[in-house]
């Protein structure tokens, strides 16, 4: 597990390049299937005596892991800044928030209890038959992150997974994959023992299936596009799957919402890190009525955010991760004016700087209205009702999140306990934190439920031990 510099380069390597200025950061190892299996077997190997540390230990690790990464936050988020073009402040907030995850997560690990279940509750059975019930760790994790959160997403899904005696198996995306393996350092450092954390680097799109598919892996944890997380689960059988997908996620503006306030909501959520979040604001869906004084509003919001290179300025809205992601949006972009949508603001691209750029008069047959851009572009769709609003918000194959802004309380939970989609937020942006909040995509947006307690409970499975008292 090491980063390469430019001189120890070679064919079997996949250099690292910054979104940000092109330059080369390092090479990892495009792994083989048998550099693939000496790690897993690592893992299934440590798994054996990982299961049988303490919890308390396993919680000291990881509370040891939190300061680590903590007394590293500046060079580490000098790296994520360099590797997936994340600007200083939330590559910052990004490690801060990773470490209170970590913590939290050790906190939490100690507060589970099993429960005991006694047998006369079913008519036939004893007092004297109970089951003590408790949860094991399920034993060779597979933990896939994606690009946009380096060290969060990967953390999130290595801490709960190892805190509770799991072994992990960590393929980080290949564009932050120097983050990964600085974030697994980090883990090791804090006293794993061997084999209890491996990392597997190379593309995706060339080893993903041999990793997905291998038989020593005990579960997958998977966080990324709706295309690979779909063609994943179409390969793999008898294997639990936790997946994180992508999403749509829809602001549905009220006649009575607080429009300033949602339109300052909306623009932070649509455009920090230029849109490249699971959960930005996806599209708008707003009443008729308000809405050329909500996109009057957004005008000004929008105007305020700052565009340009973190290299140079503290930006929100910054290049995006490749240039294929950029030719992506700007397709979409182009779409949308071909197909006669209102271009109230943006439209403009130098590289794969994409300009925020919102678009009303959005119709249903525009790409823009249901595919996910992970980029700077807002389409706002106008409605006459509320039943409408619903029903084109659920129309999405998608079902991340949504947010209702209005003032009126009973019309929000209303909308809310009609909306499909794992979390609603009333007079919100869409976001995933807190973090010990529960997070899950429903329809194309996922499969099963994180957050700490959560992702434990999801990478543990329960155990039944029936005590018969009378023989
Ligand atoms: P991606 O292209 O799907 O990649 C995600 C991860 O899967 C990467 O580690 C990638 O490795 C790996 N991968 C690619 N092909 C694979 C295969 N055939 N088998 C196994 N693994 C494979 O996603 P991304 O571009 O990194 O991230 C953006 C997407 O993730 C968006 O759609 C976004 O909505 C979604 N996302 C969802 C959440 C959520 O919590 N719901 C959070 C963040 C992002 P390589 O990098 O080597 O290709
Ligand atoms: O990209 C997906 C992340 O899970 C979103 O997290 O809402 O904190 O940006 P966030």
């Amino acid at each position: 597990m090491s980063i390469h510099n430019e001189n120890n380069y070679n064919e079997n390597m996949i250099k690292i390049v910054s979104p940000l200025d092109g330059s080369l950061l390092g090479a990892v190892k495009a792994m083989s299937q048998s550099e693939v299996d000496t790690n897993i077997e690592k893992a299934k190997k440590a798994f054996y005596e990982w299961r049988e540390y303490p919890l308390s230990k396993r919680a000291d690790i990881m509370y040891k892991a939190a300061d680590l990464l903590l007394a590293n936050t500046k060079r580490v988020a000098e790296l994520l800044l360099m590797e997936i073009g994340k600007d200083q402040k939330s590559a910052e907030s990004e490690i801060t928030r990773t470490a209170d995850f970590i913590r939290f997560t050790a906190d939490t690990a100690k507060s589970i209890h099993g429960e005991s279940i006694q047998g006369d509750n079913f008519s036939g059975f004893s007092k004297e038959k109970f089951a003590m019930v408790t949860r094991e760790p399920v034993g060779v994790v597979l933990a896939i992150s994606p690009f946009n959160y380096p060290i969060n997403l990967a953390a999130s899904k290595i801490a709960p997974a190892l805190v509770s005696g799991n072994t992990v198996v960590f393929k980080p995306a290949t564009t932050g994959s120097l983050c990964g393996i600085e974030l697994a350092k980090i883990f090791l450092e804090a006293g794993l023992p061997e084999g209890a954390l491996t990392v597997i680097t190379g593309k995706g799109s060339e080893i993903g299936d041999y990793i997905v598919t291998h038989p020593d892996i005990s579960f997958i944890n998977f966080t990324g596009s709706t295309e690979v997380g779909l063609d994943i689960s179409k390969k793999v059988h008898m294997v639990p799957l936790l997946m994180e997908l992508g999403g749509k996620d829809a602001a549905i503006v009220l006649k009575d919402a607080d429009l300033p306030f949602a339109a300052k909501n909306i623009a932070a959520g649509a455009f920090s890190y230029s849109g490249q979040r699971c959960t930005a604001v996806k599209r708008i869906i707003v009443i008729n009525e308000v809405a050329d004084k909500l996109i009057g509003y957004l005008k000004d919001e929008i105007g305020k955010l700052r565009v340009g290179n973190p290299l140079t300025v503290q930006a929100e809205v910054v290049p995006l991760i490749s240039e294929k992601a950029a030719d992506f949006v700007w397709g979409l972009i182009e779409d949308a004016k071909e197909k006669g949508a209102r271009m109230v603001m943006g439209g403009k691209r130098e590289g794969t700087l994409i300009y925020p750029t919102l678009f009303d008069e959005v119709t249903e047959d525009m790409r823009i209205a249901w595919e996910e851009p992970f980029g700077p572009v807002l389409p706002i769709l106008r409605v006459n009702t509320v039943e409408e609003a619903v029903a084109l918000a659920n129309k999405s194959e998608y079902g991340l999140q949504a947010s209702v802004f209005t003032e009126n309380i009973t019309d929000a939970f209303h909308v809310a306990g009609k909306l499909e989609v794992g979390t609603v937020h009333i007079n919100n942006k869409t976001e995933r934190g807190p973090d010990h909040f529960p997070f899950l995509g429903v329809k194309k947006s996922g499969i099963g439920t994180q957050g700490i307690r959560y992702s434990i409970e999801a990478m543990t499975r329960v155990k039944a031990t029936v005590i018969n008292l009378n023989r």
